[in-house]
């Protein structure tokens, strides 16, 4: 085995990656980096907004349309190219724009981990919070308490943490690090969503919260509500900053691919599905008010656990999950970057993961601090530092990966059916939505999200 590895490794230098996933161990990280903070407090916020049952259906289609091709069409470039999400590009064309193009996505990797370290990092820091009890004391404010540690150092601490799990995790490899720790962690979490699940359908007055979620309301959908179940089916599945690429690329040849692409995007439907029966019930069975995104998670629902029994347990749970949720998406974002430190500078695997953690630590401080801590009044152009970089990335660079993604599956590559394992009329229609129907939409949802297309 580790002669293998060594002498593996050196051939790398030369002929791509060499490292690979089981079958299994492929899905399950693949489902890993999927599942992330989208799902479990942006996905059940959004479908209640945007009329419950009606919006979850078109969320659905537009993961079949847009997400579910461009997921198969970056696995297969990563397969196809055996190289990181620049040199595969390369690989299968000889095109160094191609490469350039796919560099991008790299820069995007790295800038996302910096700032989501930062998020990751409060769902330790209230894991641990709940599990001593020390975030219920009578008559808390879980708004202030929120400010008053996200306005601290302690963010900091906790980013650090995050960085260094997953450097550590990145540094073990493929089979021995990432696909170990998805494979352990990934059931773990389906089983404490199921615990969470049943005791929140189970508390007085849930079907408040589950007919807040669920309840089919179609008036409410509109043209604005197809680009956000856009953008979500792109956030959700990891798509545009070479994630799924990098992962592609330690895949079997005989794992067919087409069915990972449903696997993964089956998972990551069902994950969504069951975070919104944990979250709604347990927030209006207590009278709150779902806020979005950071008021949902670490406001809400803290208030919401400090009134049930044994509130600090299912509360530690419940961050536990956003913990591991956030961590193995993390470990699939730092991956890209430090796959590509591996072969273009030779690199070992550990080398690459120590320094890249470093450095991502170091440019996310200033997300860390400007969350109400001392940058927290910096604001330049309207958005603090930390808005900016999720800004630029989640509706800038990611939009822009994904364009580059299709068009060249689409259009340059002409060999990709095969290496899809595609054919007549299935790789028809996967052309059709590369070719055409995806790269308009993504147009669209840019255009959307900086704000030059608006509806209302
Ligand atoms: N898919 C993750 C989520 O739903 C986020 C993510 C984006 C992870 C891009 C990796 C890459 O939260």
């Amino acid at each position: 085995m580790s002669n293998d590895q060594t002498s593996g490794q050196a051939a790398s230098k030369k002929t791509g990656t060499v490292e690979r996933f089981t079958s299994t161990g492929f899905i399950l990280a693949a489902i890993g980096s999927s599942v992330g903070l989208g799902n479990m407090w942006k996905f059940p916020y959004i479908t209640g907004k945007h009329g419950g049952a009606a919006f979850f259906l078109l969320f659905i289609i537009c993961l079949i349309v847009v997400g579910l091709p461009i997921l198969l069409a970056e696995m297969t470039i990563g397969r196809g190219g055996r190289g990181n999400a620049s040199a595969s590009f390369f690989n299968l064309t000889g095109k160094k724009y191609w490469g350039a193009f796919g560099l991008l996505s790299i820069l995007t990797a790295f800038m996302i981990m910096s700032y989501y370290a930062v998020v990751a990092g409060w769902t330790l820091h209230y894991t641990v919070e709940s599990f001593t009890g020390l975030l219920f004391q009578e008559g808390s404010d879980y708004k202030e308490k929120f400010l008053s540690f996200a306005s601290g150092y302690w963010p900091i601490f906790w980013q650090a943490v995050v960085m260094l799990v997953t450097g550590w995790v990145i540094a073990k490899g493929v089979s021995g690090g990432i696909e170990k720790f998805n494979k352990i962690l990934i059931p773990g979490f389906l089983i404490i969503l199921l615990i969470l699940m049943f005791r929140s359908l189970t508390l007085p007055g849930a079907a408040a919260g589950v007919s807040f979620f669920l309840k089919p309301d179609f008036s409410k959908l509109d043209a604005e509500s197809a680009l956000v179940a856009l953008g979500h089916a792109f956030f959700s599945l990891s798509l545009g900053m070479g994630c799924m690429l990098t992962y592609g690329s330690y895949v079997e040849k005989r794992q067919s691919l087409g069915t990972a692409t449903l696997a993964i995007g089956f998972g990551d439907l069902v994950y969504a599905f069951i975070a919104g029966l944990v979250i709604f019930p347990t927030v209006f069975s207590y009278g709150l008010q779902p806020g979005e995104g950071v008021g949902l998670a670490f406001m809400a629902l803290p208030a919401a656990f400090s009134q049930m029994p044994f509130g600090f347990f299912f509360g530690g749970l419940f961050f536990l999950l956003l913990a591991i949720a956030a961590l193995t998406s993390a470990i699939s974002i730092l991956e890209v970057p430090v796959a590509y430190a591996m072969h273009k500078w030779q690199w070992s695997r550990k080398k690459s993961a120590v320094i890249l953690s470093i450095l991502c630590f170091l440019v996310g401080v200033p997300s860390g601090l400007s969350v109400g801590g001392v940058l927290g009044d910096f604001h330049p152009g309207g958005k603090s530092i930390f808005d900016w970089m999720d800004f630029v990335t989640s509706y800038v660079l990611m939009p822009f990966g994904g364009l580059v993604v299709t068009l060249f599956t689409g259009y340059a590559w002409k060999k990709a059916g095969e290496e899809a394992g595609l054919k007549g009329f299935w790789y028809k229609a996967w052309m059709f939505l590369l070719r055409v129907v995806a790269p308009i939409l993504i147009v669209c949802v840019f255009l959307h999200s900086v704000g030059i297309i608006k509806f209302s």
